[in-house]
């Protein structure tokens, strides 16, 4: 160990690290807290949360065609694994924007994470800064940003951005993020509407009407500042918000934000008047550069002159994300998309999001070029069944995976991934 270049890893950790632990304590009786496989880990986490939930969470747009075609598109590529290399040491560190990051693995943003579990955002934020991953805060939280940082030391997060219709508000969002310790900001492009989600809509459910998912708005000074006395006349009224309300009250551990009862149908109204800017454009990413110093990533490109255009504006990186397929339904798989925009992207990182499932996909999607990975629907299904130590065993699953795949196809860096690592 002494003498091995800094992020080499011995040949225990992580991936035999993770099964040792599961096949010892095994010996014992015990069982891993969630299941190990992904498709089993989706069934049993949707069986045990509320109909709601589970829509909001697993459902897509449309018939769903982009989610089964994100996951199509990892099961039409293989490894050729290559032997007779050593391989009893491995680097799976990636640096991005200066700074070191364990593994090349990301927290996604995901919004109204309480209908998960009541520890939400909180349960996530310490669940990545104890397996030292990198999280990335939702506009659509349920914790405040500052009470989720508080939780994380000096692990890495980021901030993920709605652009609102309100620019003071944007500019309050950016501050606040900056001043909690988030080291980039990324904007979200492909949810300046809301998607066509059949499960949803036939439910009649959508949480942020019902008061849930808008801890970034409730806590913010600016947003709280424009709540209209009484809700504006949109014939917008929602049943039931005051009852929620008073719940959530009663729930939420950061009194801070919370409003008497009567105001938080006001807030609701408020914010579906601001929350998307459907006129979102070019300019619009000029005056974020000028509102921050921080690395600006736009999530949600998937055109090669939209990475180009991007390099053009100043952006820093990109995440090439279809939003799990929850937006457009019938749309290229990220994964087909993701060599094109590395290209045109130049220099400039790209992050891969929509179908990890496993290490395996997280090695498929580096290997086409991607820098780095979100990791998105596993974690809450690891969030519903078992809280924070669930989220740490998705964490964990994935990496030691990548670890082990890694390994297994002759390689001992994951920036080692590359093309040639896949069947043409
Ligand atoms: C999301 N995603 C998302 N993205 C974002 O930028 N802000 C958000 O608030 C949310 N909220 C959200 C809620 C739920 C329930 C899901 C499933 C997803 C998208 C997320 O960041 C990521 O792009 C997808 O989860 C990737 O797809 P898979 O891998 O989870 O299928």
């Amino acid at each position: 160990m002494d003498n091995q270049p800094a992020g080499m890893l011995p040949a225990a950790a992580p991936g035999r690290l993770r099964q040792t632990e599961i096949y010892v304590t095994g010996v014992g009786g015990a069982r891993p807290c969630i299941p190990v496989a992904p498709d089993e880990l989706e069934r049993r986490a949707m069986r045990s949360i509320r109909v709601q939930t589970a829509a909001y969470v697993v459902g897509g747009a449309g018939m769903e065609a982009t989610m089964r075609a994100n996951r199509a598109a990892f099961e039409r590529r293989s490894f050729v694994p290559r032997v007779l290399r050593d391989v009893s040491r491995r680097d799976l560190s990636v640096t991005l924007f200066g700074r070191s990051h364990r593994a090349p693995i990301l927290l996604a943003p995901v919004g109204v994470l309480e209908m998960a579990h009541p520890q939400a955002d909180l349960a996530v934020a310490r669940a990545a800064a104890a397996e030292g991953i990198g999280y990335i805060f939702s506009n659509q939280a349920s914790v405040p940003m500052e009470t989720c940082a508080a939780a994380m030391g000096e692990a890495p997060r980021w901030f993920q951005l709605y652009w609102s219709s309100d620019d003071e508000f944007v500019r309050s969002l950016v501050t606040r993020a900056e001043k909690c310790g988030c080291e980039a900001i990324v904007v979200t492009l492909d949810t300046t509407l809301l998607g066509w989600r059949p499960r949803d809509l036939d439910l009649a459910y959508l949480p942020f009407l019902r008061g849930l998912g808008l801890a970034q708005y409730l806590s913010d000074p600016v947003f709280r500042r424009q709540i209209p006395a009484s809700p504006p006349e949109t014939g917008f009224r929602p049943r039931g918000l005051g009852i929620i309300g008073a719940a959530l009250s009663m729930r939420r551990k950061g009194k801070e934000f919370d409003l008497p009862m009567g105001r938080m149908r006001a807030a609701v109204a408020h914010f579906t008047q601001t929350y998307s800017r459907p006129d979102l454009c070019w300019s619009d990413i000029a005056r974020l550069r000028e509102m921050t110093r921080l690395p600006i990533l736009l999530k949600g490109v998937r055109h090669a002159d939209d990475a180009k255009a991007a390099r053009e504006h100043g952006v820093d990186g990109i995440v090439v994300s279809n939003h799990g397929g929850r937006q457009v339904d019938g749309e290229t798989a990220t994964l087909d998309a993701l060599s094109a925009v590395v290209v045109a992207a130049g220099d400039m990182p790209v992050l891969f999001d929509s179908g990890i499932r496993s290490g395996a996909d997280v090695a498929k999607a580096l290997a086409l070029g991607a820098r780095a990975v979100l990791v998105g629907r596993p974690y809450v299904y690891g969030l519903a069944l078992a809280g924070e130590a669930g989220v740490r065993e998705v964490i964990r699953n994935v990496v030691g995976e990548f670890d082990l795949t890694l390994a297994l196809c002759g390689l001992t860096r994951a920036g080692d991934l590359d093309a040639a690592c896949l069947a043409r």
